[in-house]
């Protein structure tokens, strides 16, 4: 026993004098410092590594609510704290961290989303660029700042397919396509996570909600999810696939449950496929609560059955639930969790906290000094403005309506947004006290764009979501006594984003009514719509000549789009999520199969699978977007019409601007297997290219196919392709392609 002892406190004294930084620790691996912290800790130490709490950190001091939180980090109690920001906040907990016996320092995560301190676009429409380096970059400028105020960790990138635009998240992901959405992970978690773990401008990546949270019934949010594995693996896991590939420190399970078992305690998703099959190393983290939810899911009957089944199905840390410090002990000494469950769980926590360079210095991220420089670096502002001008998709130009000259006498800039601050921002961002100077709204971007003399009338016409028609007249009058009109329209930050499902996806209150009253006035009309998500506006589509979809654009959104106005950048963005005609379509998505009676078009609804009563096509397609200029593509070409195995094939189109103005067009490549031992989507998006032509030029673009791009899942979950014929299709948009096909054989 006494021997026991000693070399316990023997090792204790190695492993504080290596977290003083003074002994040879440097030498070893970090696995074999990983064992040497957990040989000395105790079960409880090895639970508190396990147990994450929120900050609830009022600005004005330290924690308010759960005051016992600070005597639990004491305690070594707490492995890591959301929503504690800042470099004071963090170094405070920190040094309470420290005071624990073995000295462990905490992990701050924060949901930096969409940027910390400048706010960049919301996702989805970052997606609509389909820019991958742009994206990158605004996730390393989001992890530069948020480093800066002491946050090691991003609860990002969600990386959830969404096909119904009534789920509210859909804003926080890529959109629709599993391909996109793959890439687009790949280059967050690059851009979060920099040149690695270690660098004190990295955070640690999240990919969430693993998995399938985006398939919840009806775009309720929270609901559940019932579908095949052959589509949980086709559709909904290759993002994940592609973070965890990228090095993704960490996942999130999710909310839903997922064929009967709530994703928090599923084997299959977390043990099976996560760590086993993938071979992931770093840790999972549940969502809010969701370890407890299990209880109302009616998957646990009380929080010790929710602790055993959620770390025995391999949640690594338990965000807010409690369940895990209050019963894996008990469970443990019961026999149910078995200590290498508990290893397991800890060593990943630990490793992390290792590569983060936190044993080494755990103030490594609360400098002062840097924290105010990047609370104020101009060159992330520029970058935002950038990626917002990339984000932003022209739905509709008629009669070149677009771009408008600078010199216009007179503009009327009417609407709920064309003032708006915070609205620019959307949901998953922070409310900074000098937002309101740091924001360019919509006014204020066209005004700095604009002549001189070019006069400007504001009129609000009517609030977001109002019922009131009361400042129609005012909004009248302003349209009449200009040249054009902006309307600046759409949804409030908050009607998109978690728990704001939808059932209704039109534009919200009078909105519409707006547009109408303005368009009567005979004047050219450009509708702009800011969103989370696809909206509904039929009305305006048929009517106005001129539409951009602004989305929630951050803090530069006035200025971006005043860019995009006035022909200082040509639109080349595309929509990653179809837009439906009605709720009625959802969910809709491109990559459908056919069926046995496909409809040929709308009239075609004879025993078709259509709808009596609606269209069966979208208002706006997947991949759709316009730019000032306009492209032709050629046929497509392929350099052979029959291949073999282990061969690769070119497919290529002529692509010319034949518009007045230089231009980004983003050329699709889609394919579709047409006939399969399951049956295959009418499309898939397997590639892509953005390319720059000068008005008048024409360029050759191909894309090289490989059989890598022709394989599924069969019926035994099997991925891999088969001989036959394949229709290689290439466009602008999934719903405007030139095909050709080819016939390849094993
Ligand atoms: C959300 C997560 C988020 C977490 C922490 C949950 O409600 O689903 O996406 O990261 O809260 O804020």
């Amino acid at each position: 026993m006494m021997k026991r002892f000693l070399v316990q406190a023997v090792c204790l004294l190695i492993f504080i004098c290596c977290n003083a930084g003074v002994c040879f620790s440097q030498k070893r691996t970090i696995d074999q410092r990983v064992d040497s912290v957990l040989k000395l800790m105790t079960l409880d130490e090895k639970i508190g590594q396990m147990n994450q709490y929120n900050g609830d950190w009022a600005a004005t001091g330290p924690i308010t609510k759960d005051g016992d939180k600070q005597e639990q980090i004491r305690n070594g109690k707490v492995g890591s704290m959301l929503n504690v920001t800042g470099v004071d906040h963090t170094r405070t907990l920190q040094e309470i961290a420290l005071q624990s016996r073995l000295k462990i320092p905490l992990l701050f995560g924060q949901d930096v989303i969409h940027g910390y301190r400048t706010i960049f676009p919301i996702p989805l429409a970052e997606a609509a660029s389909w820019d991958m380096v742009a994206i990158q970059q605004s996730a390393r400028i989001a992890a530069t700042e948020a480093s800066a105020a002491g946050v090691h960790w991003t609860f990002a990138p969600m990386v959830d397919i969404a096909r119904d635009p009534r789920w509210g998240r859909v804003m926080e992901g890529a959109g629709e396509d599993t391909y996109l959405g793959s890439m687009i992970a790949k280059a967050r978690v690059t851009g979060f996570q920099g040149n690695g773990l270690g660098n004190t401008d990295a955070v640690m990546a999240c990919a969430k909600h693993f998995a399938a949270y985006g398939a919840a019934v009806g775009g309720r949010d929270y609901n559940s999810v019932d579908m095949s594995l052959r589509q949980l693996y086709e559709i909904y896991l290759p993002p994940f696939k592609a973070a965890a590939d990228a090095g993704a420190a960490t996942f999130m399970n999710s909310f839903n449950d997922l064929n009967g078992v709530p994703a928090t305690g599923n084997k299959l998703l977390q043990r099976t496929i996560l760590k086993g099959q993938w071979n992931f190393k770093g840790f999972v983290v549940s969502d809010w609560g969701s370890v407890g939810e299990m209880i109302n899911h009616g998957f646990s009957k009380d929080n010790y059955e929710a602790a055993m089944q959620a770390s025995n199905a391999g949640s690594d840390m338990d965000m807010e639930s409690r369940s895990y410090i209050q019963n894996l002990a008990k469970l443990v000494k019961e026999g149910k969790v078995k200590m290498p469950v508990i290893d397991d769980a800890v060593r990943r926590i630990l490793k992390k906290k290792f590569e983060m360079g936190l044993f080494d210095d755990p103030f490594r991220f609360c400098n002062e000094q840097r924290e105010k420089q990047q609370w104020n670096n101009t060159q992330h502002l520029i970058a935002e403005r950038d990626m917002a001008k990339k984000s932003i998709v022209l739905l509709k130009n008629d009669n070149k309506l677009l771009p408008l000259s600078k010199q216009t006498k007179t503009i009327a800039c009417i609407g709920p947004f064309a003032k708006a601050k915070s609205d620019n921002l959307g949901f998953w961002s922070y409310d900074w006290p000098d937002d309101s100077t740091r924001i360019v709204s919509l006014w204020e971007g066209v005004q700095k764009k604009v002549d001189a003399n070019t006069k400007m009338i504001y009129a609000k016409g009517c609030g977001i979501a109002d019922t009131s028609h009361a400042g129609f007249a005012e909004a009248i009058e302003a349209a009449k006594n200009a040249d054009v009109i902006l309307l600046s329209i759409g949804e409030a930050r908050d009607m998109s984003g978690e728990a704001k499902s939808r059932s209704s996806i039109q534009l919200p209150g009078v909105q519409e009514e707006l547009v109408k009253a303005l368009y009567a006035t005979g004047k050219p009309i450009v509708v702009l719509i800011s969103a989370g998500r696809p909206l509904i506006f039929n009305w305006t589509a048929d009517h106005v000549p001129a539409i951009l979809y602004t989305w929630w654009l951050g803090t530069k959104a006035g200025d971006a789009i005043a860019d995009v106005l006035f022909g200082d950048h040509n639109p080349s963005a595309k929509l990653p999520m179809s837009f439906p005609i009605a709720e009625g379509q959802i969910p809709i998505y491109y990559n459908h199969y056919n069926t046995g009676r496909p409809a040929m078009n709308d009239s075609d609804k004879f025993y078709r699978s259509a709808y009596t009563d609606l269209s069966i096509y979208p208002k706006y397609p997947f991949g759709f977007g316009l730019s000032y200029t306009s492209f032709t593509y050629s046929d497509v070409s392929l350099s052979a019409g029959t291949i073999k195995a282990g061969q690769k094939l070119t497919a290529s189109v002529r692509l010319t601007n034949s518009g007045n103005y230089a231009g980004t067009e983003t050329v699709q490549l889609y394919i579709r297997d047409l006939v399969g031992s399951v049956v295959r989507p009418v499309k898939e998006l397997k590639g892509f290219q953005k390319v720059e032509l000068a008005a008048g030029e024409t360029k050759t673009v191909s894309f090289v196919i490989t059989t890598d791009d022709l394989k599924f899942y069969n019926d035994d979950l099997k991925y891999d392709w088969e001989s036959g014929d394949f229709e290689i299709m290439i466009g602008g948009s999934s719903a405007e392609v030139k095909k050709a096909t080819v016939n390849w054989n094993k």
